[in-house]
């Protein structure tokens, strides 16, 4: 079970759409700027009550739906992101949860926008190595979180959604063939979002607080930067990998880069010399998902008929870290029609999943009542709160 194949995939995108023309009602801009500039005519945005692990959740289903695999079947859950509600529990955790797969093990990683092709690259080599049989790879955001929503330099590019894709063993040639990662934390205030406890706490004191200020929760971005950055190092990190692979561009049918801005995309195009629609885009519609991005992406080229079998494609992602990441993959597999009773009884299962998971609550707070009722000294403070 030497490689590691891409056997199923799937994206979630909320249902509300945030137009150009939307945005240029709440910051001072517009629909020509924004899509001269980036390539994005709208994005989508979470409700609610959608949070990135509902949307990693309902990506990660469709994706092993196509790839017909039982949750119970599946090993390892990993999931890329930026926005991870909570620091622990993982987002990686809830979708384990959501669900049922009971005999997998979940974490997230941080790489930013690069974080699929890093996760895609751990997850291959667990497979590789023989440690689980297949794994469940996942890029989730809810951008819209984290936007400054009085920054017009940020809060047009970026939106929300999530793409997954299933990874499984198998003794055929073929599937992750060669990977790249690389970091240089040396620009890491290039682009950057600081976590909730960045900020000093209260204990520090009201002085402390006036002459430091509180610091910003929301993306931060030198666009020029961080733009130049990514045209050289797309470039650079897909003719590394491919020459990794044992291939030549001539050889690589599609490219799916991170989802940023078509002009990056175009540049790295002339950098590397080929032709642009060698790269599959979808910014137009999506705009930046971060760590998401590339899933999503790859679901709309083969929905597009974009990716045929045998043909060699390569993944590439760029940003915050900063990072970058590029993974060549040899798209071989074709899925198994399910049936679409078979297909209701999925998704059957995964409300089971969350009655039993709910079931597991109840057992242990009564479990806790039952055992441990309060201890002799908490019923002695009781008794004297009550006096
Ligand atoms: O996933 C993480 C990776 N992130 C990225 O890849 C982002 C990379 N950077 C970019 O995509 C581009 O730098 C941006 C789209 C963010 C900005 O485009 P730009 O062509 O680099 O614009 P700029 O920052 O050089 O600004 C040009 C002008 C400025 O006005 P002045 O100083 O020339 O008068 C900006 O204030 O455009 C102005 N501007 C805007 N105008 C209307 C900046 N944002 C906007 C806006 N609407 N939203």
């Amino acid at each position: 079970m030497k490689y590691a194949h891409i056997v199923g995939w799937g994206s979630f995108r909320p249902d509300k759409i945030l137009t150009n023309h939307d945005l240029a009602r709440i910051v001072d801009t517009s629909d020509e700027w924004i899509y001269s500039r980036t390539g994005i005519r709208e994005r989508r945005i979470a409700s609610e009550k959608e949070t990135t692990a509902t949307l990693a959740f309902e990506a990660a289903a469709r994706a092993l739906q196509r790839a017909d695999l039982h949750p119970s079947q599946v090993e390892l859950i990993i999931v890329a992101t930026s926005t991870p509600e909570y620091i622990f529990p993982s987002t990686a955790c809830r979708v384990q949860d959501y669900l049922g797969a009971t005999k997998a093990g979940a974490f997230d990683l941080s790489a930013a926008c690069s974080g699929f092709v890093y996760a895609l690259s751990m997850a291959a080599q667990s497979i590789q190595t023989g440690s689980v049989r297949n794994a469940i790879v996942i890029g989730a955001e809810t951008m819209s979180r984290v936007m400054d929503w009085e920054d017009r330099g940020t809060c047009i590019l970026f939106g929300d959604g999530a793409g997954a894709i299933v990874l499984k063993g198998s003794s055929v040639p073929g599937g992750v063939m060669a990977s790249t990662l690389r970091s240089d934390g040396s620009g890491g205030d290039l682009l950057s979002l600081p976590a909730v406890y960045h900020n000093p706490m209260p204990v520090l004191g009201p002085e402390y607080l006036h002459q430091n200020g509180h610091r910003k929760n929301t993306v931060d971005m030198n666009g020029r930067q961080v733009f130049r950055f990514a045209t050289q190092v797309i470039a650079s990190s897909v003719e590394e990998t491919v020459a990794k692979a044992g291939l030549t561009m001539d050889e690589v049918a599609l490219i799916v880069p991170h989802q940023a801005n078509v002009r990056i995309i175009e540049s790295a195009a002339k950098r590397l010399k080929i032709p642009v629609e060698r790269f599959y885009m979808n910014v137009d519609t999506m705009g930046n998902t971060s760590a998401a991005s590339i899933p999503i992406a790859l679901c709309d080229a083969v929905h597009d008929g974009r990716l045929r079998p045998d043909d060699n494609v390569v993944f590439v992602g760029f940003g915050g870290g900063l990072t970058w990441a590029a993974s060549v993959v040899k798209w071989n597999v074709t899925p198994p029609e399910i049936s679409l009773p078979r297909r209701e009884w999925r998704r059957a299962r995964y409300i089971l999943a969350r009655a039993r998971s709910q079931i597991k609550k109840w057992r242990r707070k009564i479990i806790d009542r039952v055992l441990f009722s309060p201890a002799p000294h908490e019923r002695m403070r009781d008794a004297d709160r009550k006096e």
